[in-house]
């Protein structure tokens, strides 16, 4: 099997998180979080390839980190998300028929999800991971509320994120042209007119954001040695 191909997002600078060291390279637990996200996609059996966008001028360092885990390639990631994304798929094989897309933030994300959200493709062009809000979640103009959202339609979208690969490379490309930016990669496709499933996604999948995010993270690995 193993025809799977993960793009692993691992370009950003990590602004919110306001250190000098890119996210993506920072150490959580002992590990650069670059590490236990390409781990945990090489970890299911369907993957057969990972392609990592690296912050520009950290390319090498990336490369060292990813070199012992298995097969992958390096790519320099673009001044923004999707560019990243579009420097990605170039390095895709044309021959690929599934692609998944996983930001190196979410570092949590265990190998399961990587198998759940391939096993849920067939019959779709994508599948999200997500979990339920747990707020009443109010729509607001300025300090207006002005209406309350329906709680049970609403859920918080997570990666890894599969993709059937003519699909994605379609949505992302009329995104480009269309001078489109989405904050993630299914939801280009549900502008395309592509349809996405939804399954569950992990509580403890959440994305390291902020000082405080992966603070959480560390917290979380020690309870998981410990549990
Ligand atoms: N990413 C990327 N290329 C970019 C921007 C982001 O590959 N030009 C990746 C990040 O490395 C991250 C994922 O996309 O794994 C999600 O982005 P985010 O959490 O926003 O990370 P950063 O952009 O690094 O953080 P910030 O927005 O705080 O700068
Ligand atoms: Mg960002």
């Amino acid at each position: 099997m193993r025809n799977a191909v993960v793009i692993v997002l691992a370009a950003g600078t990590g602004e919110r998180l306001g250190l000098d060291t890119p996210k993506a390279l920072l150490p959580l637990g002992g590990r650069p979080i670059l590490a236990r996200a390409v781990s945990a996609a090489l970890a299911s059996p369907a993957v057969g390839l990972v392609v990592v966008t690296a912050p520009p001028g950290s390319e090498d360092l990336a490369h060292a980190i990813v070199e012992p885990l298995g097969a992958h390639a390096v790519v320099t990631g673009g001044a923004t998300r999707h560019a990243s994304v579009g420097a990605a798929l170039a390095a895709v094989p044309d021959e690929a028929p599934i692609v998944v897309c996983h930001d190196a933030a979410r570092a949590l994300a265990s190998p399961r999800l990587f198998a759940d959200v391939l096993d849920a493709l067939p019959g779709w062009d994508g599948v999200v991971p997500a979990v339920g809000v747990p707020d009443t979640v109010k729509r607001v103009r300025g300090e207006v509320v002005v209406g309350t959202e329906p709680r049970q339609e609403l859920v918080l979208a997570q990666t890894p994120q599969a993709f059937v690969a003519s699909a994605l490379r379609d949505a992302h490309a009329r995104a480009l042209d269309a001078d489109l930016e989405f904050t993630d990669d299914a939801a280009a496709l549900e502008w395309a007119g592509y349809r996405i499933r939804v399954i569950p996604g992990e509580p403890g999948n959440f994305k390291i954001t902020t000082a405080e995010d992966l603070e959480r993270a560390e917290h979380a690995l020690v309870e998981t040695a410990h549990g």
